[in-house]
């Protein structure tokens, strides 16, 4: 048996590919010559950035069971057969915040932005991996999800860095992408036996214009001494993806810099 690390001619479905890190993942995997489809919420420019990369886009809102079904079938009809899927799509802050106070104390959560967060982070990544790993079982030739956590899944925030910033950690998060790790596992040992591949890429916190101060406390608590790159994260989609990791299942990837080691 030969390892590939080549991923031309892999067709994959990208999924939350106009943010930080999936415009990268997008355009590095175009580059790669993956026959790329390219997945984002209608709010997003993910048509004009499936144009200029020559590869398919379409909308979806991940936490709509029907959205999800229509998408799958969508890249399914585009690329014949799914051999990759990067589950990347989350809401962050930024995409929350219209919603109500997502920095808001957990003392007076919001329900309804606790469940938000849960609906498109948790059940969207979940029905994304169900209707590739569907389709993947179904074509009998395996395949390889890539499911996306965080270091806030594994450890709890240090809230003293969030100080005197904008933005902070929210409950939400932490559990969603903690959840995000055993949903993996749970379906890399129901999958396994059909040479479906479910595995976690764990990204530490991407240097983002942040300002001086948060670097500075972030990176203190990082043994590698800074914030990632967002291109830090592309060696792990392309080894998760490619035949290089084809014995690799049901694991947690974790690419943070050290930050979860101390
Ligand atoms: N950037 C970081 O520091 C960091 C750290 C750890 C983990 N992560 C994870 O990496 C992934 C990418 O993060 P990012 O920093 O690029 O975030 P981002 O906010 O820039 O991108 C998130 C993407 O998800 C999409 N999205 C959000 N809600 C959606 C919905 N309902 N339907 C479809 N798409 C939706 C957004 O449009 C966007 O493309 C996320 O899963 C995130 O949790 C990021």
């Amino acid at each position: 048996m030969k390892a590939e690390f080549d991923l031309k001619g892999k067709r994959v479905l990208l999924v939350g590919a106009t943010g930080v890190l999936g415009r990268t993942y997008a355009e590095a995997l175009a580059a790669a010559g993956v026959r790329l489809v390219i997945a984002d919420h209608p709010a997003t420019d993910v048509l004009s950035l499936a144009q200029s990369l020559e590869a398919t886009g379409i909308t979806v809102d991940i936490s709509k069971e029907d959205e999800v079904v229509k998408c799958v079938e969508v890249a399914v009809g585009k690329l014949g057969i799914i051999d990759g899927l990067v589950n990347n799509a989350a809401a962050t802050s930024e995409s929350l915040r219209k919603e109500g106070d997502v920095f808001a104390p957990v003392e007076e959560y919001p329900l309804a932005l606790w469940q938000k967060t849960i609906d498109i982070n948790l059940t969207g990544t979940f029905l994304m991996a169900r209707e590739c790993g569907r389709h993947m079982k179904s074509c009998g030739k395996g395949g390889s999800i890539v499911n996306v956590s965080s270091i806030y899944g594994i450890v709890g925030p240090d809230h003293g860095i969030y100080d005197n910033q904008l933005f902070k950690s929210f409950p939400g998060y932490s559990a969603s992408k903690a959840g995000v790790i055993g949903l993996t596992k749970w379906l890399a040992t129901w999958w396994g036996a059909s040479g479906i591949r479910v595995n976690v890429l764990t990204p530490g916190g991407v240097l983002n214009d942040h300002n001086e101060e948060f670097e500075r406390a972030y990176s203190k608590k990082t043994p590698l001494g800074r914030m990632a790159d967002r291109s830090d994260m592309v060696g792990m989609v392309f080894y998760l993806l490619s035949d290089l990791s084809r014995y690799c299942t049901g694991q947690n990837y974790i690419v943070d810099g050290g930050f979860t080691s101390w």
